[in-house]
């Protein structure tokens, strides 16, 4: 089914970001490519794809056009990296509106907290954590610097708000994700800035298609199969390049 926000016509009645200057960090990829491609039709002056995939990056900025957008390598777990890539984005284009605070990882081992590695434990807070608090706090400064009423957005998941049987450490990081976007959004209100998360079920990327070694197309039905006997609703739709899942947490 083709996404309703694709066709010129709708497109031209929702441009929600007309104008704006957005940066989406992990945009090499996954939800964040996504992301950034759906700001680009929504009228963004200029997305700044911030990743560590540096080939996949310039893919990505190159396809939206470089007239409007850029890639910026910039690994989140280094503050200074976060910091350049938000001084360049202001330097190059003016200003902040949008920060998508989006780089994520996925736990080591499907690890229970009796057999936590903490090692694997450091590795995961190191980007989840403390990577988004960077990004965060960088950005605000950055809208509050230049009297901007922008909005952050910062990725958590489902696993922000239940615990789960397993991967441990990444429910943790989520959790601490939503302790973040709730003490920013009420401190950085005063400025007219905006802090939310979005937390997504989840979401088979086109990295996991191919992975699976199966086609876009049968994504949909093989994982309602996958979760249908777990009172999980299986929603699909092409949005951008993932494939998502929208769960009911307690069924339905
Ligand atoms: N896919 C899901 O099912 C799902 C569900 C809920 C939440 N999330 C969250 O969504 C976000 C995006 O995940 P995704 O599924 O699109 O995965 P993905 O692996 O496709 O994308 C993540 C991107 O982050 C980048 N990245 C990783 N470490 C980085 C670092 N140190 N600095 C900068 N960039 C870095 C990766 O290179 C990659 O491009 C993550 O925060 C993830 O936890 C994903």
């Amino acid at each position: 089914m083709a996404d309703p926000v694709d066709t010129g016509s709708v497109c031209q009645t929702i441009k929600k970001l007309q104008g704006k200057v957005a940066v989406v960090t992990g945009g090499a990829s996954g939800i964040g490519e996504a992301t950034a491609r759906k700001f680009a039709l929504h009228g963004a002056r200029a997305v700044v794809i911030a990743d560590i995939q540096d080939d996949k990056g310039q893919n990505v900025a190159a396809s939206i056009g470089p007239d409007r957008s850029t890639y910026i390598h910039c690994d989140v777990t280094d503050e200074n990296q976060v910091k350049i890539l938000i001084e360049s984005t202001v330097k190059i284009y003016g200003r902040l509106d949008v920060m998508f605070s989006n780089a994520g990882i996925g736990s080591a081992s499907k690890q229970t907290v009796m057999d936590f590695d903490l090692s694997n434990y450091d590795k995961l807070m190191a980007v989840n954590v403390r990577g988004m608090a960077v990004c965060v706090k960088h950005a605000a400064k950055a809208m509050v610097e230049g009297g901007v009423r922008g909005s952050i957005v910062c990725t958590a998941s489902v696993a922000a708000s239940v615990g789960g049987p397993f991967f441990t450490d990444y429910t943790m990081s989520k959790h601490a994700v939503l302790g973040l976007m709730r003490s920013a959004s009420l401190q950085l209100g005063a400025y007219g800035i905006r802090v939310n998360c979005v937390s997504p079920g989840p979401v088979v990327t086109l990295h996991d298609v191919e992975a699976c070694g199966v086609g876009v197309d049968e994504v949909g039905e093989s994982a309602a199969g996958r979760v249908r006997d777990t009172r999980q609703l299986c929603l699909t739709g092409t949005g951008g390049d993932s494939i998502t899942m929208l769960i009911l947490q307690g069924g339905g």
